[in-house]
């Protein structure tokens, strides 16, 4: 096969991009999106400083053009995301307990209406486990409205959609010995033996030299799917762009039967939230880089 998506369906799995709004302008930028991936996740347009900027008050401008141009371009499109203790507006920055629980819920019914039966998968909660060794969650004030804030959020979530796939998305849990895998790990099997609503979990997959690759990461994304949901690569990006890495990290998708697809955070290194680690696939005037060629060779 002759693109990333292409090449990736002939296992029925997906090759995916985030898109930014801001650069749907860009003819470089469309022209290589547009012929090679065939999943898009909206890199800051569906979160929640962008769909409910005054409390009640949705606005799904950017998320849309987002989400019409892959639908435009034969795309399917993964919602990112619902319940995250980073960008959000200040109005709910300013909420604690109740009040910021009931919006939470609010929120999370209001944007998956909006995109009823329209989201292949959504990234219901991210980010909630500490990082280092504690294992613990993060301290944030969506935490603070108590532990079982994850459980609500998904039943939530299963209620206002229930043709999404509802995943949990998180990083630095790529490595099996990593504490902060093996307290999501604990969350999914709780939530599965309890039966609270949960479909997939997202591995962001942001390498670099203080978060390396590990060859593990195989057998990390085969225990989440022995317990019974699938798993998807959310966000890859590698520092460098070791083709070999990026092989590797392909692979391991490819060996577990549960893995949805890979998503890369971004098309042109120019393009990506790490430029300065030049972590994509394509270089900044659009040519494939080394490790493109080692994606499409291993998918
Ligand atoms: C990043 C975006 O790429 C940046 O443009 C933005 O300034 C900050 O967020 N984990 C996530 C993504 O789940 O939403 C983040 O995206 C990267 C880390």
């Amino acid at each position: 096969e002759s693109t990333l998506g292409a090449a990736a369906a002939q296992s029925g799995r997906y090759f995916g991009t985030a898109i930014a709004s801001g650069k749907l302008g860009d003819s470089t930028y469309t022209s290589i999106a547009a012929r090679e991936f065939n999943m898009v996740t909206a890199e800051n347009e569906m979160k929640i400083d962008a769909t409910e900027p005054q409390r009640g008050q949705f606005n799904f401008s950017a998320a849309d053009r987002v989400y019409n141009w892959a639908v435009q371009n034969g795309k399917q499109v993964r919602g990112h995301t619902l319940a995250w203790h980073s960008q959000q507006p200040g109005w709910m920055q300013n909420l604690s307990g109740s009040a910021l629980r009931q919006a939470m819920i609010d929120h999370i019914k209001g944007v998956m209406a909006h995109y009823k039966g329209k989201i292949t998968q959504w990234d219901v909660v991210n980010e909630a486990f500490a990082d280092g060794s504690s294992g613990a969650r993060r301290d944030s004030n969506l935490q603070r409205t108590g532990n079982d804030w994850i459980e609500v959020a998904f039943r939530t979530a299963r209620a206002a959609d229930p043709s999404a796939k509802l995943c949990y998305n998180d990083y630095n849990v790529e490595n099996w010995n990593w504490a902060k895998t093996q307290a999501m790990y604990a969350m999914v099997r709780d939530f599965k033996q309890r039966g609270v609503p949960i479909d997939c979990v997202g591995f962001q997959s942001h390498f670099n030299s203080g978060s390396p690759y590990d060859s593990n990461f195989r057998t990390t994304l085969q225990n989440f799917a022995d317990l019974g949901v699938d798993v998807a690569i959310t966000e890859l990006d590698i520092q460098g762009a070791p083709a070999s890495t990026y092989a590797n990290v392909t692979k391991d998708c490819l060996a577990v039967e549960r893995c949805l697809g890979i998503t890369v955070w971004g098309v042109r290194d120019s393009d990506s939230w790490r430029s300065e680690q030049t972590p994509l696939l394509f270089n900044n005037d659009g040519s494939k880089k080394p490790a493109y060629t080692a994606v499409l060779n291993a998918l």
